[in-house]
Protein backbone atom coordinates (compact mmCIF):
# COMPACT_ATOMS: atom_id res chain seq x y z
CA UNK A 1 0.00 0.00 0.00
CA UNK A 2 2.88 2.31 0.78
CA UNK A 3 4.19 2.64 -2.34
CA UNK A 4 0.35 4.34 -3.69
CA UNK A 5 0.73 7.21 -0.69
CA UNK A 6 1.49 10.31 -1.65
CA UNK A 7 2.97 12.90 0.90
CA UNK A 8 2.82 16.44 -0.08
CA UNK A 9 3.73 18.81 3.28
CA UNK A 10 1.53 22.33 3.66
CA UNK A 11 3.43 24.20 5.69
CA UNK A 12 7.14 24.15 7.38
CA UNK A 13 5.96 24.64 10.70
CA UNK A 14 3.23 21.66 10.49
CA UNK A 15 0.67 19.59 8.13
CA UNK A 16 0.51 17.51 5.70
CA UNK A 17 -1.77 15.83 2.93
CA UNK A 18 -2.41 12.13 2.17
CA UNK A 19 -3.60 11.13 -0.62
CA UNK A 20 -4.10 7.13 -2.03
CA UNK A 21 -5.08 5.80 1.22
CA UNK A 22 -8.59 4.94 1.67
CA UNK A 23 -9.63 5.40 5.18
CA UNK A 24 -12.54 2.91 5.02
CA UNK A 25 -10.34 0.48 4.87
CA UNK A 26 -7.62 1.11 7.58
CA UNK A 27 -6.17 -1.86 9.64
CA UNK A 28 -3.55 -2.35 12.10
CA UNK A 29 -0.53 -1.37 9.78
CA UNK A 30 -2.55 1.35 7.77
CA UNK A 31 -3.05 2.47 11.68
CA UNK A 32 0.21 2.26 12.79
CA UNK A 33 1.82 4.20 9.64
CA UNK A 34 -1.26 7.00 10.02
CA UNK A 35 0.50 7.08 13.72
CA UNK A 36 3.92 7.78 12.03
CA UNK A 37 2.59 10.35 9.83
CA UNK A 38 1.26 12.13 12.83
CA UNK A 39 4.54 12.50 14.94
CA UNK A 40 5.74 13.67 11.91
CA UNK A 41 3.36 16.31 10.94
CA UNK A 42 1.35 16.52 13.89
CA UNK A 43 -2.15 17.14 11.18
CA UNK A 44 -3.21 14.83 8.41
CA UNK A 45 -5.64 15.57 5.64
CA UNK A 46 -6.88 13.16 3.98
CA UNK A 47 -9.19 14.74 0.61
CA UNK A 48 -11.98 12.35 -0.91
CA UNK A 49 -13.05 10.01 2.22
CA UNK A 50 -16.42 9.91 2.05
CA UNK A 51 -16.63 7.64 5.86
CA UNK A 52 -20.18 6.43 6.79
CA UNK A 53 -20.33 7.26 10.80
CA UNK A 54 -19.78 3.47 11.14
CA UNK A 55 -15.93 3.62 9.23
CA UNK A 56 -15.53 7.28 11.30
CA UNK A 57 -16.15 5.40 14.50
CA UNK A 58 -14.18 2.57 13.74
CA UNK A 59 -11.14 4.55 12.18
CA UNK A 60 -11.26 6.18 15.38
CA UNK A 61 -11.43 2.90 17.24
CA UNK A 62 -7.63 1.78 15.86
CA UNK A 63 -6.07 5.03 18.13
CA UNK A 64 -7.80 4.17 21.82
CA UNK A 65 -10.95 4.90 23.36
CA UNK A 66 -13.08 7.10 21.66
CA UNK A 67 -15.48 9.45 23.94
CA UNK A 68 -18.41 11.24 24.10
CA UNK A 69 -18.24 14.89 24.55
CA UNK A 70 -18.32 15.55 28.30
CA UNK A 71 -20.70 18.48 27.75
CA UNK A 72 -22.17 19.13 23.68
CA UNK A 73 -24.26 16.57 23.00
CA UNK A 74 -24.77 16.94 19.05
CA UNK A 75 -25.03 13.35 18.29
CA UNK A 76 -25.20 11.97 14.52
CA UNK A 77 -28.80 9.28 14.68
CA UNK A 78 -27.67 6.82 17.04
CA UNK A 79 -23.65 7.31 17.51
CA UNK A 80 -23.08 8.74 20.55
CA UNK A 81 -19.75 8.79 19.96
CA UNK A 82 -20.05 11.38 16.76
CA UNK A 83 -20.04 15.13 17.65
CA UNK A 84 -21.44 17.12 15.27
CA UNK A 85 -20.62 21.12 15.05
CA UNK A 86 -22.97 22.96 13.01
CA UNK A 87 -22.78 26.48 12.48
CA UNK A 88 -26.18 27.43 11.96
CA UNK A 89 -26.32 26.71 15.29
CA UNK A 90 -23.29 28.19 17.06
CA UNK A 91 -21.19 25.45 16.58
CA UNK A 92 -17.82 26.95 15.23
CA UNK A 93 -14.68 26.77 17.59
CA UNK A 94 -13.27 30.03 16.61
CA UNK A 95 -11.48 30.58 19.47
CA UNK A 96 -7.48 28.86 19.86
CA UNK A 97 -7.85 25.16 21.91
CA UNK A 98 -6.87 21.94 22.00
CA UNK A 99 -9.16 19.81 22.44
CA UNK A 100 -10.97 18.85 25.93
CA UNK A 101 -7.64 20.40 27.65
CA UNK A 102 -10.20 21.48 30.63
CA UNK A 103 -10.37 17.26 31.35
CA UNK A 104 -7.37 15.59 33.34
CA UNK A 105 -6.78 13.56 30.53
CA UNK A 106 -7.59 15.37 27.04
CA UNK A 107 -8.16 14.47 23.95
CA UNK A 108 -5.34 12.51 22.05
CA UNK A 109 -6.12 12.45 19.01
CA UNK A 110 -9.56 13.85 16.80
CA UNK A 111 -10.55 12.93 13.43
CA UNK A 112 -12.96 15.38 11.79
CA UNK A 113 -14.98 14.76 9.02
CA UNK A 114 -16.27 17.51 6.95
CA UNK A 115 -19.63 17.26 6.22
CA UNK A 116 -20.54 20.81 4.52
CA UNK A 117 -18.32 23.74 4.24
CA UNK A 118 -18.87 26.96 2.87
CA UNK A 119 -17.71 27.68 -0.91
CA UNK A 120 -15.02 30.43 0.80
CA UNK A 121 -14.05 30.99 4.05
CA UNK A 122 -14.31 28.58 7.24
CA UNK A 123 -10.60 27.72 6.81
CA UNK A 124 -8.98 25.70 10.13
CA UNK A 125 -5.82 26.78 11.78
CA UNK A 126 -3.29 24.32 13.81
CA UNK A 127 -0.34 25.70 15.56
CA UNK A 128 2.65 23.25 16.79
CA UNK A 129 3.23 23.35 20.22
CA UNK A 130 6.57 22.52 20.12
CA UNK A 131 8.23 25.04 17.79
CA UNK A 132 5.98 27.24 20.32
CA UNK A 133 8.00 26.15 22.73
CA UNK A 134 11.21 25.79 21.04
CA UNK A 135 11.27 29.53 19.88
CA UNK A 136 11.13 31.14 23.57
CA UNK A 137 14.30 32.43 25.37
CA UNK A 138 16.03 30.03 26.98
CA UNK A 139 14.82 32.25 30.81
CA UNK A 140 11.68 32.08 29.41
CA UNK A 141 11.73 28.72 28.77
CA UNK A 142 12.96 27.71 31.89
CA UNK A 143 10.11 29.90 33.56
CA UNK A 144 7.24 28.10 32.06
CA UNK A 145 8.97 24.57 33.08
CA UNK A 146 8.61 26.00 36.31
CA UNK A 147 4.68 26.48 36.18
CA UNK A 148 1.34 24.70 36.02
CA UNK A 149 -1.97 26.17 34.60
CA UNK A 150 -5.61 25.75 35.21
CA UNK A 151 -8.14 25.34 32.33
CA UNK A 152 -11.95 25.08 32.75
CA UNK A 153 -14.96 24.92 30.36
CA UNK A 154 -16.10 28.21 31.11
CA UNK A 155 -16.49 28.57 27.26
CA UNK A 156 -19.33 25.19 27.93
CA UNK A 157 -20.80 27.39 30.81
CA UNK A 158 -19.20 24.54 33.13
CA UNK A 159 -16.41 26.63 34.72
CA UNK A 160 -16.64 24.36 37.79
CA UNK A 161 -14.99 21.65 35.60
CA UNK A 162 -11.37 22.56 35.79
CA UNK A 163 -7.72 20.78 36.04
CA UNK A 164 -4.22 21.83 36.27
CA UNK A 165 -2.21 20.79 33.84
CA UNK A 166 1.93 21.20 33.67
CA UNK A 167 2.48 24.42 31.68
CA UNK A 168 5.04 22.53 29.37
CA UNK A 169 4.03 19.02 29.30
CA UNK A 170 6.84 16.45 27.25
CA UNK A 171 4.75 14.56 24.28
CA UNK A 172 5.00 10.85 25.43
CA UNK A 173 6.37 9.50 22.30
CA UNK A 174 8.35 12.39 20.68
CA UNK A 175 9.75 13.18 23.86
CA UNK A 176 9.36 16.92 22.67
CA UNK A 177 8.24 19.38 24.80
CA UNK A 178 5.24 21.31 24.50
CA UNK A 179 3.45 25.10 25.77
CA UNK A 180 0.63 23.46 26.70
CA UNK A 181 -2.06 26.67 26.62
CA UNK A 182 -4.53 27.72 24.82
CA UNK A 183 -7.04 30.50 24.61
CA UNK A 184 -10.25 29.36 25.21
CA UNK A 185 -9.39 26.78 28.05
CA UNK A 186 -6.64 27.94 30.02
CA UNK A 187 -7.30 30.12 32.33
CA UNK A 188 -4.57 30.70 35.16
CA UNK A 189 -1.25 30.44 35.87
CA UNK A 190 -1.34 28.54 39.11
CA UNK A 191 1.87 29.96 40.86
CA UNK A 192 1.44 33.47 39.98
CA UNK A 193 -0.86 36.21 41.15
CA UNK A 194 -3.77 37.08 38.77
CA UNK A 195 -2.41 39.96 37.77
CA UNK A 196 1.28 38.39 36.77
CA UNK A 197 -0.40 35.84 35.37
CA UNK A 198 -2.62 37.49 33.12
CA UNK A 199 0.34 39.16 31.72
CA UNK A 200 2.46 36.33 31.07
CA UNK A 201 -0.49 34.10 30.24
CA UNK A 202 -1.95 36.77 27.43
CA UNK A 203 1.54 36.89 26.36
CA UNK A 204 1.80 33.33 25.76
CA UNK A 205 -1.33 32.50 24.16
CA UNK A 206 -0.31 35.32 21.28
CA UNK A 207 2.49 33.58 20.76
CA UNK A 208 1.27 29.80 20.49
CA UNK A 209 -0.90 31.56 17.69
CA UNK A 210 2.05 33.30 15.71
CA UNK A 211 1.64 32.56 12.14
CA UNK A 212 4.87 31.20 11.61
CA UNK A 213 4.07 27.54 14.03
CA UNK A 214 0.62 27.42 11.98
CA UNK A 215 -0.44 26.16 9.43
CA UNK A 216 -4.10 27.22 7.49
CA UNK A 217 -6.81 24.67 5.24
CA UNK A 218 -8.79 25.06 3.06
CA UNK A 219 -11.46 22.25 3.15
CA UNK A 220 -13.13 20.64 0.54
CA UNK A 221 -16.24 18.39 1.30
CA UNK A 222 -15.50 14.98 2.70
CA UNK A 223 -11.83 15.58 3.79
CA UNK A 224 -11.11 14.10 6.89
CA UNK A 225 -8.54 15.91 9.05
CA UNK A 226 -6.14 14.02 12.18
CA UNK A 227 -4.44 15.90 14.65
CA UNK A 228 -2.55 15.25 17.70
CA UNK A 229 -3.86 17.35 20.74
CA UNK A 230 -1.06 16.62 22.91
CA UNK A 231 1.01 18.94 20.62
CA UNK A 232 -0.96 21.15 18.65
CA UNK A 233 -4.03 23.64 19.37
CA UNK A 234 -6.42 24.70 16.54
CA UNK A 235 -9.19 27.29 15.48
CA UNK A 236 -11.95 28.11 12.62
CA UNK A 237 -11.48 31.25 11.22
CA UNK A 238 -15.19 32.63 11.58
CA UNK A 239 -15.22 34.27 8.57
CA UNK A 240 -17.79 32.50 6.18
CA UNK A 241 -21.56 32.96 5.43
CA UNK A 242 -23.55 29.49 4.68
CA UNK A 243 -23.53 26.57 6.54
CA UNK A 244 -20.45 25.04 7.69
CA UNK A 245 -21.15 21.32 9.32
CA UNK A 246 -18.35 18.94 10.90
CA UNK A 247 -18.78 15.84 12.69
CA UNK A 248 -15.76 14.64 15.03
CA UNK A 249 -14.73 11.24 16.79
CA UNK A 250 -12.58 11.62 19.74
CA UNK A 251 -10.14 9.30 20.76
CA UNK A 252 -9.05 9.70 24.53
CA UNK A 253 -5.74 10.74 26.40
CA UNK A 254 -3.50 10.23 29.04
CA UNK A 255 -2.36 12.67 31.81
CA UNK A 256 -0.16 15.17 30.82
CA UNK A 257 3.47 14.88 31.99
CA UNK A 258 5.71 17.55 33.02
CA UNK A 259 8.62 18.74 35.40
CA UNK A 260 6.34 19.10 38.54
CA UNK A 261 5.63 23.01 39.58
CA UNK A 262 8.65 24.55 41.07
CA UNK A 263 7.05 26.98 43.75
CA UNK A 264 3.97 26.23 45.40
CA UNK A 265 0.43 27.55 43.81
CA UNK A 266 0.03 31.34 44.56
CA UNK A 267 -1.91 32.52 47.66
CA UNK A 268 -2.59 35.90 48.35
CA UNK A 269 -1.32 37.13 51.39
CA UNK A 270 -3.37 38.35 54.20
CA UNK A 271 -5.88 35.55 54.59
CA UNK A 272 -9.31 35.09 53.38
CA UNK A 273 -10.48 39.30 53.94
CA UNK A 274 -7.93 39.88 51.14
CA UNK A 275 -8.98 37.44 48.81
CA UNK A 276 -9.29 38.87 45.27
CA UNK A 277 -12.45 37.39 43.12
CA UNK A 278 -9.70 36.35 40.24
CA UNK A 279 -8.50 34.33 42.74
CA UNK A 280 -11.56 32.71 43.56
CA UNK A 281 -11.30 29.77 40.87
CA UNK A 282 -7.74 29.19 41.95
CA UNK A 283 -8.83 28.69 45.95
CA UNK A 284 -11.78 26.31 44.49
CA UNK A 285 -9.62 24.12 42.76
CA UNK A 286 -7.40 23.71 45.39
CA UNK A 287 -10.08 22.81 48.26
CA UNK A 288 -11.37 20.67 45.60
CA UNK A 289 -8.20 18.70 45.59
CA UNK A 290 -7.12 18.91 49.38
CA UNK A 291 -11.00 17.71 50.01
CA UNK A 292 -10.05 14.30 48.09
CA UNK A 293 -6.52 14.04 49.36
FE1 LIG B 1 -11.60 21.62 18.40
Amino acid sequence: MENRVEIKRLASALGAEVRGLDLAEVGPDEARQIEGWLREYHVVFFPDQPLTSDQHIALGEHFGELQAHPHLVNMVGEHEKILELHSGRGGVADEWHSDLSFLPEPALVSILKMVKCPEVGGDTLWANLCLAFEALSDPLRDLCEGFSALHNAEPHGRPEVMTVHPMVRVHPETGRKVLFVNEHFTRRIVELSANESALLLGYLKTWVASPRFCVRYRWEQDTVAMWDNRCTQHMVLNDFEGERVIQRVTVMGDKPQGAPPRWEPYVRPGGRSDTSRHDRMLRKYLRGVAGEN
